[in-house]
């Protein structure tokens, strides 16, 4: 019995979040397995899932879109929390973020319960394009790290809580 956190991260900050979550869900007595969203090849063995993705141009990351298109409707019978990490300001910890059309279709077809959206991280440690897209962003002044480990965790909790109580099953690991 247990919960799989999947994740997408080009630049490895939504992949820490995603650690964040699974830290604190096994914290809370649950068995959690985290992972790759691409390396995901089947969501049979889990009672429950936290899907997350990083913001790129107003989109989820590829790996995500395949998981969702690849597993909608495999869960009308388990409980889904979706999360996006993004906003290079503190926006995402003022106020409600809108989904973006990704997330909003995922709530849908996989389906799921609930999107949040956590603040993001731009590292001019980066490699790649990446790299060269964080310099820039940092010579504008937006790089930084606005990801928030007591906020995210404080979601975890709540998803832990929320699994506990789905009716019928127990799934405590
Ligand atoms: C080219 C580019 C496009 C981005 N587009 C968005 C965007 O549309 N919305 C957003 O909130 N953040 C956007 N971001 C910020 C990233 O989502 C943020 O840096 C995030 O933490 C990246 O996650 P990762 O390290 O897991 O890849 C963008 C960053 C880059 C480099």
């Amino acid at each position: 019995m247990s919960v799989l956190v999947a994740y997408g991260s080009t630049g490895g900050g939504t992949a820490e979040i995603a650690a964040w979550i699974a830290g604190q869900l096994r914290a809370e007595g649950l068995a959690v397995h985290l992972e790759p969203a691409a390396e995901i090849s089947t969501v049979d063995d889990y009672d429950a899932v936290v899907l997350g993705s990083a913001l790129y141009a107003h989109g989820w990351h590829v790996d995500v879109r395949r998981f969702v298109h690849r597993f909608a409707g495999r869960f009308t019978d388990r409980p889904v929390w979706l999360f996006s990490s993004g906003p290079l300001d503190r926006s995402a910890d003022t106020g409600p973020v809108p989904p973006i059309h990704h997330a909003e279709a995922a709530l849908r077809d996989l389906p799921a319960r609930e999107h949040v959206t956590f603040g993001g991280r731009m590292t001019t440690e980066a490699h790649g394009w990446l790299g060269r897209v964080a310099g820039q962003l940092a010579r504008e002044g937006h790089a930084g790290d606005f990801r928030n480990p007591e906020r995210v965790r404080a979601w975890a909790s709540r998803v832990a809580a929320d699994i506990r109580s789905v009716p019928g099953r127990d799934i405590r690991g």
